[in-house]
């Protein structure tokens, strides 16, 4: 963990070039050697043509057969020398790949992650989750191959290129000349049609990820799939993003195609170029058969080569594409981040005041304005009011899921947005509404509350929770492993894994959003006694699903729109004739109506 930046530090990069580095450095040893390896590999041609060369002319000069050996001898041995330290030299590179690749790759998918978990609240229910963890994968893979598999191939392009160049200036320079306004015009169309070819490697990207991510949706909903008889629908609703996937890898590959033209016709005019300059020197005896072989051979072997050298910057040119598509979608704004002189939350007694909050999702009309209420520390509230009105947001603006647009939210007299975001949640227990878990087994979703319980502890904690009962009665018990966001799970059963979860936690501050909703009364009944004891000593605020759940409440709080209409105790609400009379009585068998009747 050494060397790792905190993702709320505002340094941490945000640009593929600034990553690049960031996440390279540690290696930087090993980057300098790679880069020479592959600078080896590539002077081995521009040698190797050169060694041809005065193997053919000592050839052509030795008067007898018996001399041959002798006059070959020294080019034919750093001829093979030479060959052998082409292979070391990429066996080079495959040992630092080997050394290093596994170590960025972790890297880079370790930090981005816990970049990306800092995230808002907001961010998460606006991006979907697969599409998240692709872009992670994208990214990780993206860079790898950059760094791997691309970059030595242009590192030896470019020193062979500049070899050859050198080796044709002491043939003759016309050679030189010739080769390098080549070279010129080639780089030159080559880096004009570079910026489209990024845009339109991103467009593609960004079709891609469309494509994973309506995938990821239809696969995460395929029970309404089969509840709705909609296979047909789901795969002819994909068919949209297919076809602009489709249209961008064609638009993108036509392109290429057209640009390879060019390229390859510039090639041939070059090689014309020099084989007519050979014809002409060798007519007036001005090049030797070793330089016709030297020239020819260089011509062809760099030609090859940056063809080869093109194809991979239009790889490294896509790979750059969706690392920017992959950044542009992760590295937003955290949203919700500590202030710079944020200090812990220190709990006294757990009295939670809104002082004249105002609060709004998006820039819509407020749910929250002006909104002020204490609740003092110790005491047991439970919130009401029809669906909609407010409730879980009162919760998640207690635990700064959001920011609050105007006004302060103060615990213990310590405003909340001034602690740090990690002291505010240790200190409140919260059991949300719809509790997802991990597919890991039971015991590590229950100990998740307090990473460092017994087992004997998380045992103790199901059965507060009334969960041992069916966790014993599962094959594996505690072992069992509960699939996606728990969904071998019943709800109720769900429910009370996240209430053995908060037990565990034992948080100072207890929020139970509808933590029982999905329960028999006979259950509800039965943990009602368990919750009350969990209370004990706790600021409890109890959004409630069935009233009878808050008789014994020493405050209710009744929300309309947003507003707290009432506030008193049940029997107090009670003779007020208002608001909550109304929902106590429209309950049926203790349930509340959604909507005024
Ligand atoms: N993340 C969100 N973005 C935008 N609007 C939201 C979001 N969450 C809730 N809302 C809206 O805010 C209002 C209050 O929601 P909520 O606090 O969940 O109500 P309750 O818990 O009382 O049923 C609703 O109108 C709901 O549609
Ligand atoms: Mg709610």
């Amino acid at each position: 963990m050494v060397n790792e930046l905190h993702p709320s530090d505002k340094k941490f990069p945000k640009t593929l070039s600034s990553l690049m580095l960031y996440f390279l450095k540690p290696y930087t040893f090993l980057i300098w050697v790679g880069i020479l390896c592959s600078m080896a590999s590539g002077l081995y041609g521009v040698v190797n043509s050169n060694l041809l060369k005065l193997i053919i002319d000592s050839l052509e000069r030795v008067p007898s057969s018996n001399n041959i050996a002798s006059a070959v001898f020294w080019p034919a041995l750093f001829f093979i020398i030479n060959f052998e330290i082409h292979n070391l030299s990429w066996r080079g590179i495959g040992y630092i790949n080997k050394k290093i690749q596994p170590y960025i790759k972790n890297k880079v998918i370790r930090e981005t992650f816990s970049y990306v978990i800092s995230h808002s609240h907001q961010f998460f229910q606006e991006n979907l989750s697969g599409k998240i963890s692709n872009n992670i994968n994208i990214l990780a893979n993206n860079m790898e191959e950059s760094i791997h598999d691309i970059s030595p191939h242009i590192i030896r392009g470019a020193v062979l290129l500049i070899g050859a160049l050198i080796s044709m200036y002491f043939v003759r320079p016309i050679f030189f000349y010739g080769f390098a306004v080549w070279a010129f015009f080639f780089f030159l169309i080559s880096w004009l049609f570079s910026k489209k070819i990024v845009r339109l490697a991103d467009t593609y990207a960004e079709s891609e990820s469309l494509v994973s991510g309506q995938l990821v949706d239809s696969v995460s909903n395929s029970q309404n799939i089969r509840l709705f008889s909609r296979s047909a629908y789901e795969s002819s609703y994909i068919l949209k993003a297919l076809e602009i996937m489709k249209n961008k890898f064609q638009q993108k590959q036509w392109f290429l195609i057209k640009l390879h033209l060019i390229q390859g016709f510039s090639q041939t005019l070059m090689l014309s170029f020099m084989m007519y300059t050979l014809i002409r020197l060798r007519t007036l005896g001005l090049v030797t058969i070793g330089d016709f072989a030297l020239i020819l051979g260089l011509s062809i072997e760099v030609g090859f080569t940056i063809w080869y050298v093109t194809e991979q910057i239009d790889n490294l040119n896509n790979a750059v594409g969706k690392c920017n598509q992959s950044i542009r979608s992760l590295f937003k704004s955290v949203g919700i981040q500590d202030q710079p002189n944020a200090t812990p939350l220190h709990i006294t007694k757990g009295e939670i005041i809104f002082d004249n909050v105002t609060f709004h999702y998006r820039e819509a009309i407020p749910l929250f304005q002006n909104l002020s209420v204490t609740i003092e520390g110790g005491s047991k509230v439970g919130l009401v009011g029809y669906s909609g009105c407010g409730k879980t947001t009162f919760a998640n603006l207690i635990l700064r899921l959001f920011d609050i647009n105007e006004g302060k939210i103060l615990i213990d007299k310590q405003i909340v947005k001034v602690i740090t975001q990690d002291s505010l949640r240790n200190a409140v227990g919260m059991i949300p509404q719809d509790p997802s878990l991990y597919h890991r087994s039971l015991t590590d979703n229950i100990r998740y509350g307090c990473l460092d319980a017994t087992d004997e502890a998380v045992i103790e904690a199901a059965k507060r929770a009334h969960a041992h009962e069916f966790i014993s009665k599962l094959p594996e018990g505690y072992d069992s492993l509960v699939g996606e966001r728990g969904i071998k799970l019943s709800g109720g059963q769900r429910q009370r894994i996240a209430i053995a979860r908060a037990t565990l936690k034992n948080a100072p501050i207890l929020i139970l959003d509808e933590a029982t909703s999905q329960l028999d009364s006979v259950t509800e009944s039965l943990i009602q006694e368990s919750l009350w004891e969990i209370m004990k000593g706790k600021t409890s605020l109890v959004i409630a699903h069935r009233l009878s759940t808050l008789l014994h409440m020493d405050r209710i709080l009744v929300f309309e729109n947003g507003k707290i209409v009432e506030d008193g105790t049940h029997h107090e609400l009670l003779k007020k004739e208002g608001l909550y009379k109304t929902l106590w009585e429209a309950q049926v068998g203790g349930f509340l109506p959604n909507k005024p009747l």
